[in-house]
């Protein structure tokens, strides 16, 4: 038995196996290092070592690749043939790798959660169901599971600022950006290494729409954040989002050259920022050249897997962007029999949401902004579903407000922006109420949001 930095015991025959443990925890917290390689390596030496397999696991999963996955499945497999030997804490987690592992996230995070009603200071069960909510678009939960353990948790504590920034992200995507940047702040300053405390505070002034602030934040924060391997990446794809509205396109450009592109194709939550990026220019009309070409043959790799609603709808518009009219049609074929197919959560989302998401992108691309419109605009409340951010999830609203402002229904994108006016103001989404109100003939009212998103952006 061996006892990891945070006091909690763990199933282990090597005395070596604690310092690989704790060692890779603290890549894990700073996104940083080869947690996945390391841990891998200590549990092929070490016959005992089931969390080791289990992490691994997780992580790839966390990174966006399927449970089919020949890794997960092995690494799984390898947990599971050890879990009679282990701890009950570690049999639940190994059960909660599982319930992962077949794509039902949430329900995994309630395991994880669950963990952390014993075990409250579990850092491993703490990340676990933070990722899994956030993947899957459980805003309440990402927020509450943070927020639970907290009380237990002081300064002497190892990990103690890393939880206060989780505890930002969640409180930030539940729309509490107040108490959200605190907590961030505070989390940065015990360690300015804390990288997803920089997320999460970034995604405060993103929401808040403090263009400028966001610029200088992610500016004057770069240096902490650069060994950030596993995060750095969207990092960058955040401060993109304000130099877009401040219109430096040829910077965003070059970060995107420099700084994003630059992905493995397991990498799929970085594949989601490209794309994204990619997208989000071109609908400000902004020619991104051959830039769609390699991306295609990253994500070529995911053709078949279905993951994540929100991976598959980035694969359909990458797919179409780039004209791979072909393997489009194999995509779509394949995204038919997986629904089809499979009963799980995901393939429900999929089916429900996630389907007529895809065949809209396609369709606005293509020009056809009546069909796109069609599909995604009764879908709008349900999009969260497919996971992601509320500012990655944005770029839908953006797409689907172009197709109802091409395609002659101004009033439905009025109707659409108006109760998220009011309760989260931004200025791109004014600028687009105000568009939508203009279109409907009522200047004075778009006057007024044209001024209030200039505001808030000066
Ligand atoms: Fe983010």
């Amino acid at each position: 038995m061996a006892i990891d930095k945070l006091g909690l015991e763990f199933t282990a025959a090597l005395p070596e196996t604690v310092d690989h443990f704790n060692s890779a925890m603290d890549d894990y917290m700073l996104f940083s290092g080869e947690p996945v390689g390391d841990l891998l390596a200590t549990a092929e030496v070490d016959p005992d070592f089931a969390l080791g397999y289990c992490l691994t696991g997780c992580l790839r999963l966390f990174g966006g690749v399927g449970s089919s996955h020949p890794r997960v499945n092995l690494e799984l497999r390898a947990a599971l043939a050890r879990r009679n030997r282990v701890t009950p804490r570690e049999q639940a987690h190994i059960d909660a790798f599982a319930m992962a592992a077949t794509g039902e996230l949430n329900r995994a995070g309630q395991m994880w959660d669950a963990i952390l009603a014993e075990y409250p200071h579990d850092m491993m069960a703490a990340k676990c169901a933070h990722e899994c909510y956030y993947l899957v678009g459980e805003s309440g939960n990402l927020k509450a599971s943070a927020l639970a353990i907290l009380p237990a948790w002081d300064e002497s504590i190892p990990y103690y600022g890393y939880l206060l920034g989780m505890a930002a992200f969640g409180l930030e995507e539940a729309g509490e950006y107040r108490q959200a940047e605190k907590l961030g702040r505070r989390a940065i300053e015990i360690e300015p290494r804390d990288c997803w405390g920089v997320h999460a505070v970034a995604h405060v002034l993103q929401m808040q729409g403090r263009c400028q602030e966001g610029i200088a934040f992610l500016d004057g924060t770069a240096n902490d954040w650069q060994q950030a391997v596993w995060l750095r990446g969207h990092l960058w794809w955040h401060l993109c989002l304000p130099l877009i509205d401040d219109g430096q396109i040829e910077r965003v450009i070059s970060i995107y050259d420099d700084h994003i592109s630059d992905c493995d194709k397991d990498m799929v939550t970085r594949l989601n920022d490209c794309t994204a990026l990619l997208w989000r220019l071109e609908l400000k009309g902004i020619d991104v050249g051959d830039r769609w070409d390699r991306l295609v043959d990253m994500w070529s790799y995911h053709i078949d897997e279905h993951a994540f609603a929100f991976a598959d709808a980035h694969l359909a518009m990458t797919l179409v962007s780039a004209g791979g009219e072909k393997k489009l049609g194999r995509f779509l074929e394949s995204q038919h029999a997986y629904i089809e197919g499979d009963e799980s959560t995901n393939a429900e989302i999929i089916d429900r949401i996630g389907r007529p998401l895809c065949l809209g992108m396609v369709a606005f691309c293509r020009g056809d902004h009546e069909r796109a419109a069609k599909l995604i605009y009764p879908i709008r409340d349900q999009i969260r579903r497919i996971g992601g951010s509320v500012a990655q999830r944005d770029m839908f609203r953006m797409t689907l407000t172009e197709a109802l402002l091409r395609s002659g229904r101004a009033e439905d994108a009025r109707d659409m922006h108006a109760p998220t006016i009011e309760a989260t103001p931004t200025p791109s989404g004014l600028l687009d109420f105000g568009r939508a109100l203009a279109a409907t003939g009522d200047q004075g009212a778009a006057d007024a949001a044209f001024d209030r998103a200039r505001a808030m952006t000066t």
